[in-house]
């Protein structure tokens, strides 16, 4: 048995969506928390897979989690214990990775399984590691575990050889409590590191350059417990502005920074669609006329996501000319393409770019998602789609969007969970 999501295509939506908090800022802020010394509320968590395993990690270690609402968490660390984190729930995703810069900050030592998360191809945590060595730890692997341990952690100057995300906020987290100052050199500028330092501010440490590619950390004694609000999602709030120009009759986005969003509104315009930004809401409405091919390369932030390379690609499928796009993250992150071209896309895969020949006219079959965003383009195309489109692995869709099938009923969509 198993559960799926089926879609009947070709419906306009029309309505209001809101977006839930960040993901990728939650499942940073989540394990930060194991750096505060008293309770840490957060709000705003939306409620997805990836969040639930967090917690399970958490309460692994004796951390009380409670939850008052569906979207806000109390994180209470007063009686942690840092136990080695080889549980299951460390290998369901990536950002369980921020236990190796939470706990090594906080205690000088953690023990880790290799963290899991989507397979895009090779995802290496070596600017991670070598941040941790230069601020002063050792560092080893055994039977699958990381080891990682440190006398003292001492302030220091890191120049990270890629602006990598995960780099950057677990170098942070290692270096709250260090000894002295560290510097950041080409650190990554993701909204999401921006929350996560202001989250750690709160607390009581001393971070600045956020949003920078130069962040400077002085090292602090003790962090308190703090309130904290998360950003809203822009690849989820980017997921539904692509589905909306799509297939909306009308759909407004709510709870949107349009600010994050530039990179991929600049493109959405440059196709033909019609987009009216405000201050935290984003009306969009599909165009009468045919939409324009358009050329794409994802870079890090403020460049064009690549998390949001596959839910456009799906929507190029109906531009009119061949669209390209390259991937300069994940070279290999093209798999949605495969499963796109089941629906009857035509798109040449020649990593690192493909060609997005379109339109395309595409019919509902059985699509697998091979990873979260993979999933989310399915679901785009699903839409589009004549006739009733199958997705499988469904659990990547749940590892990080909220309640999608609900929103989209909401809108009009015909899309349902069904146990096949
Ligand atoms: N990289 C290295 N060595 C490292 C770290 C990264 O070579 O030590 C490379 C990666 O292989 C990749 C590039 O640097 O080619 C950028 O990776 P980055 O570290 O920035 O990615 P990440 O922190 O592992 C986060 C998001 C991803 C998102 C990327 C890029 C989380 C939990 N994940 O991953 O989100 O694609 O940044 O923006 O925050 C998703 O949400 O679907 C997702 C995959």
């Amino acid at each position: 048995m198993e559960e799926v999501i089926k879609i009947e295509g070709g419906k306009l939506l029309e309505g209001n969506i809101k977006v839930s908090g960040a993901k990728n800022a939650t499942v940073a802020l989540i394990p930060a928390c194991v750096l505060a010394t008293d309770i840490v509320k957060i709000v705003g968590i939306p409620n997805i897979s990836d969040v639930r395993s967090l917690k399970e990690i958490l309460e692994y270690m004796n951390v009380k989690v409670t939850t008052p609402s569906l979207d806000s968490m109390v994180i209470d660390p007063r009686e942690m214990v840092n136990k080695p984190l080889v549980i299951d729930a460390v290998s369901k995703l990536r950002a369980s990775y921020y236990f190796m810069g939470g706990l090594l900050g906080k205690y000088k030592k953690v023990v880790i399984r290799m963290p899991g998360g989507c397979n895009l191809g090779p995802r290496p945590i070596d600017l991670h590691l070598k941040g941790f060595k230069a601020l002063g730890a050792d560092i080893q692997y055994q039977d699958d575990n990381y080891i990682i341990s440190a006398d003292k952690l001492v302030g220091t100057k890191i120049y990270l050889d890629i602006a990598s995300v995960g780099a950057t906020i677990n170098i942070i987290m290692a270096a709250v409590y260090a000894q002295g100052e560290t510097t950041i050199e080409n650190a990554a500028r993701e909204p999401e590191i921006i929350d996560c330092i202001t989250l750690l501010n709160e607390m009581g440490a001393d971070i600045r350059g956020g949003g920078t590619s130069k962040i400077t950390i002085n090292g602090v004694e003790k962090l308190s417990g703090c309130f904290h609000e998360i950003i809203p999602d822009r690849i989820e709030a980017g997921t539904y502005l692509i589905l909306a120009a799509a297939m909306a009759k009308q759909v407004t986005i709510e709870n949107v920074i349009p600010y994050h969003l530039e990179s991929l509104i600049s493109k959405l315009i440059e196709m033909g669609v019609e987009i009216d930004s405000q201050i935290d809401k984003i009306v969009v409405r599909k165009s009468d006329n045919c939409l324009k091919k358009v050329d794409i390369k994802t870079m890090p932030y403020p460049g064009f996501a690549t998390d949001l390379q596959a839910p456009l690609t799906a929507l190029l499928t109906q531009a009119v000319g061949n669209s390209s796009v390259t991937e300069t993250i994940y070279k290999e992150r093209f798999k949605h393409c495969q499963q796109l071209n089941k629906m009857g896309a035509n798109i040449i895969i020649t990593p690192p770019s493909a060609i997005v020949v379109g339109p395309t006219s595409l019919s509902g079959t059985d699509v697998w998602a091979t990873d979260l965003r993979c999933g989310a383009a399915l679901v785009i195309a699903a839409l589009m789609a004549k006739g009733t489109t199958t997705i499988h692995d469904i659990y990547h869709i749940d590892r990080g969007y909220e309640d999608i099938v609900s929103k989209l009923s909401d809108l009009g969509a015909n899309i349902r969970r069904e146990i096949i």
